[in-house]
């Protein structure tokens, strides 16, 4: 395969919750038993050093530490985590994300983060009317909101990401607006703006909310990307929207197909070498993760999976990649995208000088992709 070598994003996973959102299908388990820090936190270093090898041949362009709730554990364990993956606190940093839920905002405070070198917060902020986190499940108010961003900003964070979800039930296009403009009033450097989805085996999907109307969506939509737009955010993704110069390295690296290890229970990582690319996959349940933290299920990609999940990835950018990056990525080339490539641009849905969608195409992206599978 002539794939060049790449970078290396890091995931690591923290799979617990003070308490399951119901519309949430993330490998996150309620608190019941206690949180268990040391033991998992002794399980992520013996699942790193299991790939010494592969860290001590990459460079790390960013970390990302997702959950489940990463802001139930304390900075010590983060310490001990980055120092594991061979990231210190001195010289050019990588991008290092912590998720945190606004309800968490007093178990450890900010500034422990940022002092271990963490140095992009992403808030779970939702929604921030009272009604509407309530039946989403949320531990916090939008109040704990609004003061855990401050808290952030004066433990020295600025990088922060809000989430924000929309089409929430019963929810109203003029509610939506509000939530956006709150987000936006906050100043965070990037926002990713959701739409609520109902995923198979969760609270949300066996007993289904009231949802809004498709034509309510539509003026959501339309009004919350002309929200966002005007006050500088710029889409680069089907649902993230950055100031200039602060995309978030972390997710274009998935986007744009790079490799990246998973660490932590049910992570997946993606490498990419001369015997071609594989997808890994960590233990799901935390128990099961602790007692083998380096046991590993490895999928290899044959050509068709390899084709789809770099077009499943790139086409989520509004501006797609060029055609050169398919086989620079998968060692793929672009004729393997045909007939089907030539059958979208006829019909209008794909452009025929790089890998993206055209505007109509980007609106139909299930369906376009569908054609690949
Ligand atoms: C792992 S969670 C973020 C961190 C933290 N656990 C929290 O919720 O505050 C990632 C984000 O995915 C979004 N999300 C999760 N489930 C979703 C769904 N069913 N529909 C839309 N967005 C969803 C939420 O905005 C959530 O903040
Ligand atoms: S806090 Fe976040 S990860 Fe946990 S259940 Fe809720 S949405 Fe999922």
């Amino acid at each position: 395969m002539g794939a060049s070598i790449p970078t290396l994003g890091i995931y690591v996973h923290f799979p617990w919750c003070v308490h399951k959102c119901p519309y949430c299908d993330f490998n996150s388990h309620p608190l019941k038993d206690g949180l268990q820090e040391q033991p998992y936190t002794q399980a992520l270093l013996a699942d790193i050093d299991g790939s010494r090898e592969l860290l001590a041949s990459r460079n790390i362009t960013s970390v990302f530490f997702g959950g489940g709730t990463p802001s139930l554990f304390s900075p010590q364990s983060f310490r001990q985590v980055l120092s594991a993956l061979g990231v210190t606190n001195c010289g050019p940093q990588p991008e290092i994300t912590i998720e945190a839920n606004p309800g968490t905002r007093e178990y450890h405070g900010f500034e422990g983060y940022r002092s271990v070198g963490i140095n992009r917060l992403s808030l779970g902020a939702q929604s921030f009317s009272d009604k509407a986190l309530k039946r989403l499940g949320r531990i916090h108010c939008a109040d704990e909101t609004l003061r855990a961003f401050a808290d952030a900003r004066v433990a020295g964070f600025d990088n922060i990401n809000l989430d924000i979800i929309y089409g929430l039930p019963e929810q109203t296009p003029a509610e939506t607006l509000d939530d956006l403009g709150k987000a936006i009033e906050l100043g965070p450097e990037h926002i990713s703006w959701y739409e609520l989805t109902l995923e198979p085996k969760t609270e949300f999907h066996r007993r289904p909310p009231v949802l809004p109307a498709e034509d309510s969506m539509l003026e959501m939509e339309s009004a919350g990307r002309a929200l966002l737009q005007a006050a500088g955010y710029v889409r680069y993704e089907v649902s993230a929207w950055a100031k200039p110069d602060h995309q978030s390295a972390h997710n274009l690296n998935y986007w744009l197909f790079g490799d990246y290890a998973g660490f932590g229970a049910g992570a997946h990582g993606k490498i990419s070498d001369s015997a071609g690319v594989r997808r890994t996959a960590r233990a799901s349940q935390p128990r099961l993760y602790m007692n083998d933290p380096a046991h590993q299920v490895v999928t290899e990609l044959d050509a068709s999976r390899l084709r789809f999940e770099f077009l499943l990835n790139a086409l989520r950018l509004p501006d797609g990649v060029p055609f050169v990056d398919l086989s620079k990525a998968t060692g793929l080339d672009t004729a393997v995208l045909e007939p089907e490539w030539s059958q979208g641009v006829a019909r209008g849905l794909l452009r025929k000088d790089r890998i993206a969608t055209t505007a109509l195409g980007f609106v139909y992206l299930d369906g376009v992709l569908q054609s690949f599978l």
